[in-house]
């Protein structure tokens, strides 16, 4: 790699600061950016550190114009700034799912369209696209999490053939459960409900199991299945320097299992698979 240039959202924490440290191991020029420029304290020196929220269009061009003077383009694009609402269809607030969308899937749009005409101009460049195993299948509690997932990989899936004639790859990492602060996050965006037997809530007790599910699979002593954020970072370094990189990469023991599931078995079978691991009211 003859430090490539990597831009990197949601560095604050998780896999967005591991890719972060990976990367910069690899002998790139990391711009690793965070909503608050404190929360990158801690990072080695030689990464630089930005401002960046995905939902802030200027903060977002204000990056990308700086990288595009100081080295003519960004090389490298991992959008990963993401979080996972947890709240039932019925009963969402569509405030809050409009800011999922807003963060998950407009801001990895809105970045990737002020990165694209310094790749094309290049004729080169590297967009990794953070999905999730959840991309490719749903839990109940988390649907629209999912669909932002999901719009994830539709749109990749549509970028990959529009770009690859200019020299720019597009790659979709999926993992599993990785022991980050996505767990905590997930749990802070389920609403209040009221899970007493006289609560007229009617998934006031599911999303109190679906909040017990979350802690079990995001406590570290719990769960040997998970995958660390190094895991990912691995990946996500392997992918963008790959000669041939492959538009999906699944990481981990449980997102292998269930997107293997998924593949092969029909719709009700893989209901009933999901029901017998996962809550459902
Ligand atoms: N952990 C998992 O199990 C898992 C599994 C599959 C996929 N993923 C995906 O992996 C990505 C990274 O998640 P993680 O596991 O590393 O979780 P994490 O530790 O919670 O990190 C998420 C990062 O996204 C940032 N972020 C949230 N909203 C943002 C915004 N508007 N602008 C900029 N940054 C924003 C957070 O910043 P703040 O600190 O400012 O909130 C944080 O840095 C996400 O896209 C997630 O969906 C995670």
């Amino acid at each position: 790699m003859s430090a490539p240039t990597v831009l990197i959202t949601g560095c604050s924490s998780g896999i967005g600061r591991a890719s972060a440290t990976a990367f910069a191991a690899a002998g790139a020029e990391v711009y690793a950016t965070a909503r608050q420029g404190g929360a990158l304290d801690g990072l080695s020196e030689g990464i630089n550190k930005r401002e960046l929220d995905v939902v802030d269009e200027e903060s977002m061009r204000s990056v990308v114009d700086e990288i595009v003077a100081r080295h003519g383009a960004v090389d490298i694009l991992v959008n990963n700034a993401g979080y996972g609402l947890q709240a039932p269809v019925e009963t969402a607030a569509l405030e809050d799912v409009r800011r999922q969308f807003e963060t998950n899937v407009f801001g990895l749009v809105r970045l990737t369209q002020l990165v694209l005409p310094g790749m094309r101009e290049q004729s080169n460049g590297r967009i990794v696209n953070l999905s999730s195993m959840g991309g490719r299948f749903t839990f109940p509690g988390g649907g629209f999490y999912h669909a932002t997932k999901h719009a994830v990989e539709a749109i990749s899936d549509a970028l990959r053939l529009e770009v690859a004639s200019f020299g720019i790859r597009v790659i979709v990492v999926e993992p599993g459960p990785v022991l980050t602060e996505f767990g905590t996050t997930a749990v802070s965006t389920m609403p209040d409900g009221d899970a007493s037997p006289q609560s007229a809530d009617p998934y006031g007790e599911f999303m109190r199991r679906v909040a017990a599910t979350y802690a079990g699979a995001y406590d570290g002593s719990r769960s040997k299945l998970a995958s660390s954020a190094d895991d990912v970072a691995r990946v996500i370094v392997k992918a963008a320097r790959a000669r041939r990189p492959r538009p999906r990469y699944v990481v981990g023991p449980v997102a292998r299992a269930l997107v293997g599931s998924k593949r092969v078995l029909p719709d009700r079978a893989f209901d009933a698979l999901v029901k017998s691991q996962y809550p459902t009211p």
